[in-house]
């Protein structure tokens, strides 16, 4: 650890409570000088001190940065597999990770971001990535799975989210196939995975598992084309500290063990649990005109069954094919 992670580390532990320069600096062997400096290096980073004289340094309550050192405190022994990188603003995470990709970077390579620039959705749409209000983060995996096997990735991820979002904010998490995490009826994130592979094997070369999470509403709203259905997890009301970090720890966590067993799908029952499509009448969004079905279940390879309204039934893989509720505006 630097000086400057070690003083983050006490700080951290002490939020809200004053601590001298001089016993900081006692306490790490280091001279006042470097404590002074690490303190200015972390304010330039986001987090927020008060300093009062004869009394040292307070890192405020309120403090909500994403970081490194914030994240990985939340992933214990575990965090040493990542290779983690926190940015204040990127164009796109996914973007930006399958290009080191390209380039050799090592498996559970991880991408965070404050904002993007240039976030991505599925079927080449913009993912709005407002800066503070999100979470967007990318998974490096090089997997040794045949190329249909990359949707369990995707599946992986939504129940991660789902389960990481519900433990640390304690509001209900569903999934809409395929990948969409809800709460409260709107769409707090989205999943873009991509893949490259290999023609001959046909296994993946590589995936990025793209995740974009809305922690609170952005100050000024979504923007019309998203409004009725985006939300997030804590809308309006002022997160409680910490969370982007502890849910990114959570998601990454979850994430992982499951993808350890990624042929397996361990957590595939949950997925199933946590539809709020079966069961519902939807409409099944595809190449030809919205037609208007019952949602009967999910199998074992996450496919959705459906009834239509007007006779017969289909088993839809994911690809170009999305749902709509018929109760929802989405
Ligand atoms: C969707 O809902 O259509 C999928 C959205 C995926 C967004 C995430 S945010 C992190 C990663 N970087 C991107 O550019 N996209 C994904």
């Amino acid at each position: 650890m630097t000086v400057k992670e070690k003083i983050l580390d006490i700080f951290e532990g002490n939020k809200g409570e004053f601590l001298s320069g001089g016993e900081l600096a006692a306490k790490l062997n280091v001279s006042r000088n470097a404590v002074w400096k690490a303190v200015r290096q972390l304010e330039e980073e986001g987090y927020c001190f008060d300093s009062v004289s004869g009394r040292g340094y307070r890192l405020r309550e309120e403090s909500d940065v994403l970081s490194v050192h914030g994240i990985k405190k939340y992933l214990g022994s575990t965090g040493d597999r990542f290779d983690l990188r926190v940015y204040k603003s990127i164009t796109s995470t996914n973007t930006v990770l399958k290009e080191m990709a390209a380039a050799g970077a090592p498996e559970f390579t991880v991408l965070v971001a404050c904002e993007q620039t240039a976030g991505r959705g599925r079927m080449n749409r913009k993912f709005y990535s407002p800066t503070s209000t999100g979470l967007y983060l990318s998974i490096l995996l090089r997997p040794h799975v045949m190329a249909q096997e990359a949707l369990f990735i995707t599946t992986a991820a939504a129940v991660a989210v789902a389960r990481a979002v519900e433990e640390i904010s304690g509001r209900q998490a569903g999934i809409k196939w395929v990948n969409d995490v809800f709460v409260d009826g709107r769409k707090i994130c989205g999943i873009l995975t991509e893949a490259t592979y290999d023609m001959e094997s046909g296994t993946l070369e590589y995936a990025v598992a793209g995740i974009g999470v809305n922690i609170c509403d952005p100050t000024d709203g979504f923007p019309d084309e998203i409004k009725d259905i985006a939300g997030s997890v804590f809308g309006r009301q002022m997160p409680p500290a910490d969370m982007r970090n502890r849910i990114a720890a959570g998601i990454i966590s979850y994430f992982t063990q499951w993808y350890d067993n990624l042929p397996q799908h361990p957590f595939f029952d949950e997925y199933v649990r946590r539809s709020i499509v079966v069961g519902k009448d939807i409409l099944v969004l595809g190449k030809e005109k919205p037609r208007p079905a019952k949602a009967l279940s999910i199998d074992y390879n996450c496919n959705l069954h459906v009834r239509y309204y007007d006779g017969g039934e289909e088993i839809l893989s994911s690809g170009e094919i999305s749902v709509k509720l018929m109760d929802y505006s989405i």
